[in-house]
């Protein structure tokens, strides 16, 4: 399997094959490139808050226990017995010290490691045929969090979580660090949609240009304070690091202001000002631009945006997290999970959480409206003729390469990373270069077994035999 190489020079082009979007063997090569190496989003660490706690999450073919074990520690064990291969947790979360295989009831403490053997002794003449010791569910090759936020990554020797992620931590932080207390979520929602993973990642990065048209019902029926729509063209989109995402436009005022009209109450404006860095604050308070949707490569996204939740002019801002987690080329398993400030006041958390209900998740009307544009454009490029076209990627550019707007000045963004004012491709152009570097990388990826007992694994002392990988994360 070989993917044409002219598809890459066409997408660093910003000119992109449509077959991208609905390829069998585009999305082999993703499964094999990309998603074998990538760090990925599975759940967050409110999720599993107390020892037992756990969620079972799904990365592509592999299904993970993501487990919060007796010590406190955050584990992602691959959820296949050591035994016969049978899935070990069958439910989608819940509690427990111990997992037991519904097989033949071989069980594991919650870190991962074997504690119950029937017949030990019968059967494999005991530790002489069979050794327990060491003996333990598959760790998942790379763990890490952020802000609450568990990735993991396929890839033993992928770039640490912070390099990866690199300046785009100054953003993540306006959706997750609104306090000291961090966040708490609910959730995901789960549901399929008959489209691409590519096309909803590329639409939250950066496609401020399809809400004046694709949303514009959202808008009349009174959704928001003002024509929101037709502002975004006032707002920025940015890149940095591993992510990018857009902005809205705030009206003059201060900080303060500028917060409570986005309808935060003044008790969250005080712990934002006390959490973020000053650089952080004047984003807001100073340049006047308020963080909305985003995405981090490959697949995770965020939004954050302030609808109106009952009659009247006062609006709420919600904060949701969503993976696209690729079924195939055509189907895409979206996850979907409201956040908000765990110390935020409770009445702000329902109101919050009817504000994101309205929007998106699946009763969303933002989601109504988008997902029906994805499936089409999907099925589209499916055929023969989407073969011969190049789709234009490159809105915001000149045909020579140069911008159509000079990229904001560091008086007029305090933040790091590159934005540009208006509607440009600028991010879903990162984001697919991005895809390029991964996917036309056909180094394999290191896979190294692991002894499961008994018989000797073709792997060294010292090497990633009794490898437990785990993160201290704290709720
Ligand atoms: S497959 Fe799990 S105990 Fe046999
Ligand atoms: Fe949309």
């Amino acid at each position: 399997m070989s993917i044409d190489p002219t598809v890459y020079t066409d997408i660093r082009n910003g000119m992109l094959p449509a077959h991208i979007y609905n390829d069998q063997e585009i999305f082999e090569a993703e499964k094999k490139n990309l998603f074998s190496r990538a760090w990925l989003f599975v759940g967050h660490e409110s999720e599993i808050p107390q020892p037992g706690d756990y969620v079972v999450r799904k990365v592509l073919d592999d299904s993970f226990i993501i487990v919060r074990d007796e010590k406190g520690e955050i584990r992602a064990h691959f959820n296949m017995c050591l035994h016969r291969g049978m899935q070990v947790c069958r439910a989608e979360m819940g509690n427990a010290s111990h997992f037991r295989c519904p097989y033949h009831g071989w069980s594991y403490r919650n870190d991962g490691r074997i504690v119950g053997l029937p017949f030990h002794q019968e059967a494999y003449g005991g530790e002489a045929g069979f050794s327990r010791k060491g003996a333990r569910l598959l760790p998942a090759p790379n763990l890490d969090s952020y802000n609450g936020l568990i990735f993991i990554s396929m890839d033993p020797d992928a770039p640490s979580l912070m390099d990866y992620l690199g300046d785009y931590t100054f953003f993540l932080d306006f959706y997750t660090k609104q306090s000291e207390g961090g966040l708490e979520v609910r959730g995901p929602q789960r549901w399929r949609v008959n489209a691409n993973w590519k096309i909803g990642a590329e639409n939250f990065a950066g496609d401020m240009y399809h809400t004046p048209q694709t949303h514009t019902s959202v808008v009349e029926i009174g959704l928001f304070r003002e024509p929101k729509a037709e502002k975004r063209k006032d707002g920025n989109t940015y890149w940095a690091g591993n992510g990018g995402g857009t902005t809205y436009k705030l009206p003059e005022g201060t900080l303060e202001e500028r917060l409570r009209y986005a309808g935060y109450p003044d008790v969250m404006i005080d712990r934002m000002k006390k959490t973020w860095t000053q650089e952080q604050l004047d984003v807001i308070g100073k340049n006047g631009f308020l963080i909305s949707a985003s995405s981090i490569f490959p697949n995770m996204s965020l939004v954050h945006n302030w609808p109106k939740v009952e009659d009247g002019d006062d609006v709420l801002p919600f904060i949701s997290l969503r993976t696209w987690v690729p079924i195939s080329e055509n189907e895409t398993e979206v996850y979907s999970w409201f956040a908000v400030a765990a110390d935020a006041p409770d009445e702000f958390k329902e109101l919050s959480y009817k504000a994101y209900l309205m929007c998106f998740g699946s009763t969303g009307m933002f989601e109504q409206d988008d997902v029906e544009n994805w499936v089409s454009l999907t099925n589209t490029a499916k055929g023969s003729m989407a073969r011969r076209l190049l789709l234009n990627g490159r809105m915001g550019m000149l045909k020579d390469g140069s911008n159509v707007v000079a990229p904001l000045t560091e008086d007029q963004w305090s933040a790091p990373g590159e934005a540009f004012v208006g509607y440009g491709e600028y991010n879903q152009r990162h984001l697919l270069n991005r895809w390029v570097d991964y996917v036309s990388n056909d180094e394999p990826v290191a896979s190294r077994p692991i002894t499961v007992g008994g018989v000797e694994s073709e792997c060294s002392a010292g090497d990633a035999c009794d490898s437990s990988n785990a993160t201290t994360g704290k709720a």
